[in-house]
């Protein structure tokens, strides 16, 4: 069951690069693939104020007439007043290095990825473990839509309306042991079908982790679909997390595996590069990671930049998670 508070939304006009700029980014990216896996995320990361907004150039989506619309969603701002990012921006320019790490490539690159038939295997330290369809999960767990901004640690934005269910629910169907005290997640690891994961670059498939609290905690979403519509493959099809006070490269995609465990998981990003990007990555502007600050990002289809908040703005929510921690070390 899909819930909804209300429909009809009005989008702000995005800003189109023009084709010379996007020239010359492609060359950039070009340029990129030649580094190693550390520099990546940085290689594609964040820019100073400018004059165009990095977005796609409006190109059409991949996967057919379906993907060219968004559907209704509840409201037209998150619950700051930010408006909705366009739908176009969302479903074209993505991280997904799988498939490539050319953001404005990646819709096309993932336009084939088989979603269906799809199964999530659920399992470790849990009384019930078991294999779930993605029609299943669905069916189980009623989909709320539900407004979050996205922050990458790239040092750019959107704000994206999720539908999908809260983690915790499927935790508490599987039931985990005492002994759990964190939650491991795999993407589907299918080099024929994904031919970045035919690079050696990282260690795949794409791991993420979180505490076994931050996975209970209601913000964290089971991700099935976006705009009122299912995910597309470039989003991280048919079922991605998303956990919105934290850097985007938490919010793991295409997943097919999780499991409780009783030790810290190392993530991809953890493996490649641990002085660059830690297991908690919470958004924290004060602390700059160590080739860019975090202080500012750029909100896809904006002009300038706007100032990095705290968790991204989860902070009522989710600073007691990390009472007496220090985020800096803990970073
Ligand atoms: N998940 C997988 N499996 N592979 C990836 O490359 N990129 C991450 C995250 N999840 C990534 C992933 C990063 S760096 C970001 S910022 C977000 O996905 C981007 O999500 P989006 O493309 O839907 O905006």
């Amino acid at each position: 069951m899909l819930i909804k508070k209300q429909t009809g939304i009005e989008i702000p006009p995005s800003q189109i690069t023009p084709e010379h700029i996007y020239r010359s980014r492609r060359r950039f990216m070009q340029g990129a693939a030649a580094l190693s896996a550390t520099a990546l995320l940085a290689a594609c990361g964040p820019q100073g104020n400018t004059a165009v907004t990095d977005a796609p150039r409006g190109r059409a989506a991949t996967t057919g007439d379906e993907g060219k619309e968004p559907g209704q969603v509840a409201a037209a701002t998150d619950e700051l007043g930010d408006s909705l990012t366009k739908y176009q921006d969302i479903i074209t320019y993505n991280n997904y290095y799988e498939f490539t790490t050319d953001k404005q490539t990646v819709s096309f690159m993932a336009a084939d990825l088989r979603t269906s038939p799809w199964q999530v295997e659920v399992g470790g330290l849990v009384r019930n473990p078991g294999v779930y369809d993605i029609d299943d999960l669905r069916a189980q767990f009623d989909q709320e839509e539900r407004i979050y901004r996205l922050r990458c640690v790239e040092a750019w934005s959107m704000v994206i309306p999720w539908i999908g269910f809260p983690l915790h629910k499927l935790l508490a169907a599987v039931e985990p042991l005492a002994a759990a005290t964190h939650v491991r997640f795999e993407t589907l690891y299918d080099p024929e079908q994904m031919p970045g994961q035919k690079s050696s670059w990282f260690d795949w498939p794409y791991v993420e982790g979180l505490r076994l609290d931050e996975a209970q905690h209601d913000l964290t979403l089971l991700a099935t679909g976006l705009y009122g519509k299912d995910l597309l493959p470039q989003n991280g099809a048919p079922l991605r997390l998303v956990v919105p006070w934290k850097y985007g490269f938490k919010s793991i995609k295409s997943i097919v595996k999780i499991d409780l465990v009783e030790t810290q998981p190392t993530s991809l990003w953890m493996a490649s590069a641990p002085n660059e990007y830690g297991f908690y990555a919470n958004v924290n502007p004060e602390a700059p990671h160590p080739r860019w600050s975090q202080a500012s990002e750029r909100r896809i289809g904006e002009l300038g930049r706007r100032e990095t908040l705290k968790f991204n703005g989860y902070e009522a929510q989710v600073a007691s998670l990390y009472n007496g921690e220090d985020l800096r070390e803990n970073f």
